[in-house]
């Protein structure tokens, strides 16, 4: 009885170190993924293949939206009134009857379809389209997409995957109704009151952070909802404010209005010029906005050079380098210079004294010699010598496309590498180029039915069809 008994207990006590010892299993230790790939890297597909996006964008911040999409390897449609398309692809034009850089430069790896979505052909096949997209990316006017017919509830009910991504000036509010571009952008949401000089007028700057700003933050949006669809099969809207995203970009603005409310802020130059703060965060000119002051300083030629300039920092762990590098081994124990809070009242002379010697070198020297000893230093680069910038061609920033009806052209790849999904740029689609091809292999229509949707005029400008059948 006894031997059963310890028979009986060595069997439970393997089984329980069969049970501890259960490996987990093959999908849980995979976190529910697949093996991982054994193709070569870049060879295994683009990071977003299968996505179909119904581009219905226009002007600039949508289409970066969606162009950076296409390099991502979404198959976008681009839907484009009939004759006349998205209007960039006939502003600042350099190249009489070619689509402008403006256009090109936007729209790289799309398809282009015309349609006129008010027409009620053109309304039928905008529906297939919902029905066969996966997401709707649109920077219409406020209210223009309810006034075709597509209200939200309308698309979910179409296509309950389908995920709807607006860019508006403004979100709900006083200003909802308002059309926006850039600069009015730029203005609403504190860049141009941050920017400039102190003593002169508000400035908007260069980098389209309202237009091409806001269609990477619509692409965050968008990929990260296509994310949250693969749990819950459903799609959802996608709203970006152009406002809220230039503030978004100018937190540091907002961080300084609030800490000006405590005093002042010791690390913008006026202070150490001993003129008073108002109530707002002021222009700060050239002042770097973080916590290590800089500035721009002429270089060598910039008498006749517009861009003989370098951005200079002395940064606190590398102030006794700045000092032998300029020539001053005395700041380095003088207690005027050698902390950086006794530095903060005496930037504007410490500034003028390091260009002293910037301006016996040319702004590449400076970068040369800076660097060697890890000085942080950045050359105003010109637009031309940006685009002549070999390194900046060999990772594919700048890209040398070329186009049928214009030529070769310079554009800017994709900025954001990825090792496993490899951007290809591709030139953008002329006016209506894929239109037959789209109705036909994306939308299933028979060669008789796109016969008929073109005699419609639903892709096809008025006067063409009237033209056609006289
Ligand atoms: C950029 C903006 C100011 C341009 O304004 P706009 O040129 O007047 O263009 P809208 O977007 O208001 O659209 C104008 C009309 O074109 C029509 N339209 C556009 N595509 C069409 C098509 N394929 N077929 C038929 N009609 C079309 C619209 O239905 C609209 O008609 P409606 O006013 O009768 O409803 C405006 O679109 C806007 O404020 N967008 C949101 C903010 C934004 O993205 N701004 C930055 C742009 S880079």
């Amino acid at each position: 009885m006894a031997t059963k008994k310890r028979k009986k207990a060595r069997a439970a006590s393997k089984r329980i170190v069969k049970l501890k010892a259960k490996k987990p299993s093959a999908k849980a230790a995979n976190n529910g993924l697949p093996r991982p790939s054994t193709k070569p890297w870049g060879k295994a597909g683009k990071a977003l293949q299968g996505i179909r996006i119904l581009d219905l964008s226009h002007v600039q911040a949508g289409p970066t939206c969606t162009q950076l999409l296409a390099w991502f390897g979404a198959d976008v449609i681009k839907v484009e009134r009939p004759g006349v398309g998205d209007i960039t692809r006939g502003q600042l034009r350099d190249v009489p009857d070619a689509d402008s850089l403006y256009f090109t430069m936007l729209n790289h790896n799309k398809r282009s379809i015309t349609l006129d979505t008010k027409h009620p052909k053109g309304k039928e096949v905008l529906e297939r389209l919902i029905k066969c997209c996966d997401v709707l990316v649109e920077n219409f006017g406020p209210g223009v997409l309810d006034r075709m017919g597509y209200t939200w509830e309308h698309i979910h009910k179409l296509n309950p995957r389908m995920i709807v991504a607006s860019i508006k000036g403004f979100g709900p509010g006083p200003y909802e109704d308002c059309k926006v571009y850039e600069n009015v952008a730029q203005c609403a949401g504190g860049a141009a009151s941050t920017t400039g000089f102190r003593d002169g007028p508000p400035l908007v700057t260069g980098a389209q952070i309202g237009d091409s700003g806001n269609g990477l933050h619509l692409a965050v949006g968008i990929v990260t909802a296509l994310y949250q669809r693969d749990r819950t099969g459903r799609g959802q809207r996608v709203n970006v404010a152009m406002q809220d995203g230039v503030l978004n970009l100018c937190r540091v603005k907002l961080r300084d209005q609030q800490r000006l409310q405590r005093g002042p802020l010791a690390e913008y130059s006026q202070h150490g010029e001993g003129i008073p703060f108002g109530k707002s965060v002021p222009r700060a000119g050239n002042d770097s906005g973080g916590g290590q002051p800089g500035w721009i300083l002429k270089c060598k030629g910039w008498e006749t050079d517009p861009d003989a300039y370098i951005y200079f920092i002395t940064q606190a762990p590398v102030w006794e380098k700045i000092c032998d590098v300029i020539g001053k081994p005395e700041w380095k124990t003088d207690k005027d210079y050698a902390t950086p809070k006794a530095r903060l009242p005496r930037l504007k002379h410490i500034f003028a004294t390091i260009e002293q010697w910037t301006m016996t070198k040319t702004k590449f020297e400076v970068m040369e010699i800076c660097n060697a000893v890890d000085i942080p230093v950045g050359p105003i680069l010109s637009m031309k010598e940006i685009a002549e910038e070999p390194s900046l061609r060999k990772t594919g920033t700048m890209v040398e496309v070329d186009h049928p009806t214009r030529g070769k052209y310079l554009t800017v790849g994709n900025p954001i590498k990825l090792s496993d999904s490899i951007s290809e740029v591709k030139r953008s689609p002329l006016l209506g180029e894929h239109t037959e091809e789209i109705l036909g292999a994306v939308l299933g229509y028979s060669a008789k039915e796109v016969a008929e949707i073109k005699s419609s005029g639903a892709v096809t400008p008025p006067e063409k069809v009237r033209a056609a059948a006289a």
